[in-house]
């Protein structure tokens, strides 16, 4: 059955074809000292001058609780890098969102965490790229971020705010995973999610150097399967598998267009991160129009909701639920074509292709990290 909401601006939306969104990931800049060669933001990163201002971030957060978002996840680059930072948190809570900041911690002093814990920051994600300063500074591209990641951990805990590390994995740290979940539990967080790296952004541009074995993804998966049991009702582990190992691609974003969207830092509105990698799409902006129209009744929201736009492999599939179809983007990526099944499925015609290619690029590693431009 179709029905109608009223949105703030008084247009009436066809909300049959999407429910409204439940999180929205603010980039609230693209600055960061951290120059990770996995960064997943674009190659081309928006300019300070170009970002939002605080009254126009503020508006969005305004819109988006209006419009049914409950959780707001405020990221980068690095937030902290935005002077304004504790000042946007307090008006979040006050629109009533759940908020978490994702953080490289860089940049973040006791003091201000403190105010953010004072504001009602509800959840801090905290990047790790390594567990000692040798690997974690070498991956992050800076000096000293390990020993600050440290003591930021000490603060958010003690300043009673829940924390989770976020550890992106991948070929030069991945037998370091029992050490980082050991990592997690020293550090008092309550949940780590270890998220193989994704093949897009600048990643794209060290898949030689980062592209784990076959070897190392299956020894990861058993070490946390054990460390689940372990520490089971001690620590979450969220575990995010090697695509191009899996059979089955992931429900990237829970579906395109179903249950999120991301603001960049100039307000370009975004069904994923990487969505600007797909040409033929044009990306509304917050300072043109409005939340719920851009989510509601924009092209590029719309081009990939529901099961019009699949091949026929995915609509007559019974996964179709469960996945959507896997991510627009990576089919963009190695198809070649955004509408195509995604190439990591098992039943996708492009599947064998890949995975001789990735056992060809695991075989001959490329030593050299290129790092993130900042
Ligand atoms: Fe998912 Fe399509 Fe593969 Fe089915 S054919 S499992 S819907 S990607
Ligand atoms: Fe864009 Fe998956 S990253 S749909």
């Amino acid at each position: 059955m179709s029905t109608a909401v009223t949105s703030a601006d008084d247009v009436i939306h066809d909300v049959s074809r999407a429910p409204p969104p439940m999180a929205m990931l603010a980039e609230l800049t693209h600055r960061c000292p951290l120059a990770c060669p996995y960064c997943s933001n674009p190659v081309e990163l928006t300019r300070a001058n170009e970002e939002l201002s605080t009254e126009e971030w503020i508006g969005v957060f305004e819109q988006a609780a209006d419009l049914g978002v409950l959780h707001l996840h405020l990221s980068g680059g690095e937030p902290a890098a935005r002077r304004d930072l504790v000042e946007l948190t307090k008006a979040a809570i006050s629109f009533g969102l759940y908020t978490n900041l994702i953080t490289s911690g860089v940049g973040l002093t006791e003091e201000r965490i403190n105010s953010l814990a004072d504001a009602g920051l509800d959840h801090v994600q905290l990047s790790i790229q390594g567990v000692s300063p040798e690997s974690a500074d070498r991956i992050g591209g800076y000096k000293g971020g390990y020993e600050r990641k440290m003591a930021v951990a000490g603060w958010v805990t003690n300043a009673g705010i829940p924390l989770t590390l976020n550890a992106v994995c991948h070929r030069q740290n991945m037998g370091e995973i029992d050490a980082m979940i050991e990592l997690a539990i020293r550090l008092k967080a309550r949940r780590i999610e270890v998220a193989t790296v994704q093949f897009h952004g600048w990643a794209e541009r060290n898949k030689g150097a980062l592209m784990p074995t076959r070897e190392q993804v299956e020894r990861a998966t058993c070490t946390v399967t054990e460390a689940r049991k372990k520490y089971e009702g001690i620590l979450v582990i969220d575990y995010v598998p090697a695509d191009y190992y899996s059979k089955y691609p992931k429900a990237c974003m829970g579906g395109w267009g179903r249950v999120g969207l991301n603001v960049t830092p100039s307000g370009r509105v975004l069904p994923c991160h990487a969505a600007e990698t797909i040409p033929g799409l044009s990306f509304e902006n917050i300072r043109d129009g409005s939340l719920s129209e851009i989510w509601y009744e924009s092209d590029a929201f719309n081009a990939y909701r529901g099961e019009d736009w699949m091949p026929e492999l995915c609509r007559s599939c019974e996964r179709k639920k469960v996945d959507f179809g896997g991510c627009r983007c990576q089919a963009m990526a190695l198809a070649g074509n955004a509408s195509a099944t995604d190439p990591v499925c098992i039943r996708s015609p492009l599947r064998d292709r890949l995975t001789r290619e990735t056992d060809e690029l695991s075989a001959t590693p490329t030593a050299t990290l290129t790092y993130r431009g900042r």
